[in-house]
Order: structure tokens, then sequence, then C-alpha cells
């Protein structure tokens, strides 16, 4: 067990790694994001972040880029997740750390994959490193909640996206869902894309506007699509097919069979529709563990009744619509039993508003026990 003293600048740096982790969101999976920062006498001298699967992890990336004759015994590691200590597509983190001489790491939070668990911190105690975890611990957690969720149970992380009127319309009495929201509304939208795994829509919004769902910022890339789509509706020539990334289709065990350009998954029928369950399930297989939920209200609401929004990004026009598609459908829920949120943010854009929500159903982030118990005695920073 550690004895060594809290460093004043931990929160600072942890912020700095979480930094850098978010600038790996969407190109990790199947592996969590991860941000590392090396610290010497309170200088940051290198900082690092996962890169795609099968090259370096945080922590190796931040390694390699200390600048020559830097002796890392006097340096601490900030790393947001656990090191890893197993075998995988690259060889365990726990071995460069180990190699590299480093004297003290601080790890956000354990990482619950179990060939992992807390041994990856057990591996730097026993060979003597000072280690501590548990530093800005909740926010380590959250924005690796998809991976967290998909290992404890078999699930994504789902964020709901939606542009909006004042009124909660996401389009028009006359159908139009177009520009609901102005250019840097739609900006931002389509970072969120860029830094999400798959995106999931229902079949009347593809049916509605042949929506492309590809990301348009500088140095996007195009996330997976899932569409719910009980009865194989979907045109042959929907725009979405025609971006390089997978699409998969969900449709019900009674849907007609269709030579169609992506692989169709047939998943049980739930009382409103596909059984979401299955099919975030088979997402989760695929490596999909954060997807973002673009409409319609049908899904959003299917989405928030069975429990499974984690976040809510809306952007909201000043404007009043009245009459067109709702952004959550179907039959409304009781005031004690509606899914409930807190305000992480609210940013305007333009005319437009930004409300970034998180949801209070977040026990996961609360559990101190996200590892094997008695798999590791741990200094706890937090
Ligand atoms: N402004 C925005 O941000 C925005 C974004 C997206 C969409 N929109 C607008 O939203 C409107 C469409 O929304 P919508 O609510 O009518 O439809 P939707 O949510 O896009 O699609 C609903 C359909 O998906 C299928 N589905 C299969 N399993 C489901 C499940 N478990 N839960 C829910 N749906 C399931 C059902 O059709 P089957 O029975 O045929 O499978 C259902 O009718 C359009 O007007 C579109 O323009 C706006």
């Amino acid at each position: 067990m550690s004895t060594r003293q809290a460093d004043p600048g931990r929160d600072r740096f942890m912020g700095m790694a979480l930094e850098m982790a978010r600038r790996a969101a969407g190109r990790t999976a199947p592996n969590p994001m991860v941000g590392a920062v090396i610290v010497v006498d309170g200088q940051v001298v290198a900082e690092g972040h996962t890169r795609p699967p099968g090259q370096d992890h945080a922590e190796v990336d931040a390694l390699r880029r200390v600048p020559a004759g830097v002796d890392l015994r006097q340096a601490t590691m900030y790393v947001t997740f656990e090191p890893c200590c197993h075998h995988g597509r690259t060889p365990p983190c726990t071995d460069a750390i180990l190699k590299s001489g480093l004297g003290a790491v601080v790890v956000g939070t354990i990482d619950p994959f179990p060939l992992v668990a807390g041994r990856g911190i057990r591996i730097l105690q026993e060979a003597g490193l000072q280690v501590a975890v548990g530093v800005r611990e909740r926010e380590c957690r959250r924005q690796n909640l998809g991976f967290i969720r998909a290992i404890r149970h078999g699930l994504p992380t789902v964020t709901v996206k939606a542009a909006q009127s004042l009124d909660g319309r996401i389009a028009a009495a006359d159908g139009g869902a177009r520009w609901v929201t102005g250019p840097a509304a739609r900006e931002v939208g389509h970072q969120l894309r860029d830094q999400h795994d798959a995106i999931l829509v229902g079949i009347r919004t593809v049916l509605a506007d042949d929506p492309a769902l590809t990301t348009r910022s500088p140095g996007g890339r195009d996330a997976a699509v899932a569409v719910l789509d009980s009865q194989l509706r979907i045109p042959e020539n929907a725009k979405l097919f025609e971006a390089n990334r997978p699409v998969f289709l969900f449709c019900s065990a009674s849907a007609p069979e269709r030579a169609l350009p992506a692989p169709v998954f047939r998943v049980p029928d739930a009382p409103r529709g596909l059984d979401l369950d299955a099919v975030l399930r088979v997402l989760v297989a695929a490596g999909q563990h954060r997807v973002l939920a673009e409409g319609g209200g049908e899904v959003h609401r299917s989405l928030l009744a069975g429990a499974y929004v984690d976040q809510m990004e809306l952007f909201v026009s000043p404007r009043v619509l009245a009459g067109g598609a709702p952004v959550v459908g179907g039959p409304g829920f009781s005031l004690a039993g509606a899914p409930s949120f807190r305000l992480r943010a609210a940013v305007p854009l333009g005319d437009d508003l930004h409300l970034s929500l998180e949801s209070t159903r977040d026990e996961i982030l609360l559990d101190p026990v996200l590892y094997e118990p008695g798999a590791v005695d741990v200094h706890r920073a937090g």
C-alpha cells in the first residue's frame, strides 16, 4: 500500500489526462478510451491517449513521447484507467511502465475487464512503484461508461441526441425535419457522431428524411449505423448505405427476406417494437460500446422507458413548431416514474441552446467494487 503524499496538482493532471482521453473518443472500441500524462517536478513532460485497436495504449503512447534524457524515476504518470497487465492485441502496459523506470502512477479508476480488474495495480505495487487509485474517479468512469457497461452488463452506453423546437418538436407538422437548429448546433452534432461508435435510428426517420448519418466535420470519421426496422422496409438505395462503415439492420423474425447492402439481424419482438435489449447486445458484441440515438421520438421513448439512456444532448431552437413529431413519443410517464436527468452544461450556440444532461440513474459510477473483491489492496486517493 502506498504512503506517498497526495500531489496537490493531481486533480489538475488527471483533468489533463481526461482531456487526452476525450480526443480518442469513437476511435478505440472495443478498448476503453484512456489518457495519460507524465509529470516531473510539477511539469508535464509527455501526454498520450489510446490509439486505434492493435496500436499503442495511452501509457505507451505517453512514454514514447518522453523527451530523451528525462529521468523517469522521479516522474508520476496520471492515467485515467488502470494499466492493462495481459497480452491482448498489444503487450501489457504494466511491462512498459516497469521497463520505463517510472516512480509513481496515479490511476483514475480500476478496469473492470476480468483479466485486469485490479491486477494491473497490484503488479505495479509489487514492483515497488507508488500507486494511488481513485482521482476524479467518477469522471473517469463516466468517460468510459460504454466500456464499463459492456464488460459488466453486455450493454452499451446510450446518448440521445436531438434538435428540437422550444415546444419539444423534432419536425414541423408538414414533415420538414431539416434545419430545426442552426449551423453551430449542427457542427456540434457532427462532433457527437465522430465521438460515438454507432448511430441508432428508427425506420420512420429513415423513410421521412433519408439521412446520410455521416460526420461532416474536419478530421471526422463515420460511426456505424443501426436501424430499427421490424418489417425491413428500408429502401436498398437509402443514403445511409453510401458511406464506408458498418450498418446493422434489425428486424423481427416475421420480416420478409430481402437482399440488402448490409447484414440483417432478426431479434425478438417487444410490446412496442423490437426488443432493445437484444438489439443493444448485438451492437456490444460487435464492439459498439457508445451508441448515439438520433431519433425519432418513438425510438427515444423506447430507450428511455427501458432505462438505457445515460446522456441526452438536446439542441433547442427558439422556435415553436406545434403539431410535429415530438422529441419523445408514445404514452406519457408518471411523474414518479419519469426518467430524470441532471444538467451538466447549457451552452448557447448561435440562436440555439445546447443542453447536455446525464442520467441520475448512475449507480454504476458509484459502485465501489468494479473489480473482484480482494484482487487488490490499494490506497484510494479520492
Ligand atoms: N430534429 C431531429 O433531431 C430529428 C432526428 C430524427 C428524426 N426526426 C424526425 O422524427 C420523425 C420520425 O420519428 P418517429 O418517432 O415517427 O419514428 P422513429 O422513432 O424514427 O421510428 C419509429 C419506428 O421504428 C421502428 N421500431 C422498431 N423497434 C422499435 C422500438 N423498440 N422502439 C421504437 N421504434 C421501433 C417502428 O417501425 P416498424 O414497426 O416498422 O419497425 C417504429 O414505428 C420524422 O419526422 C423525422 O424527420 C427529427
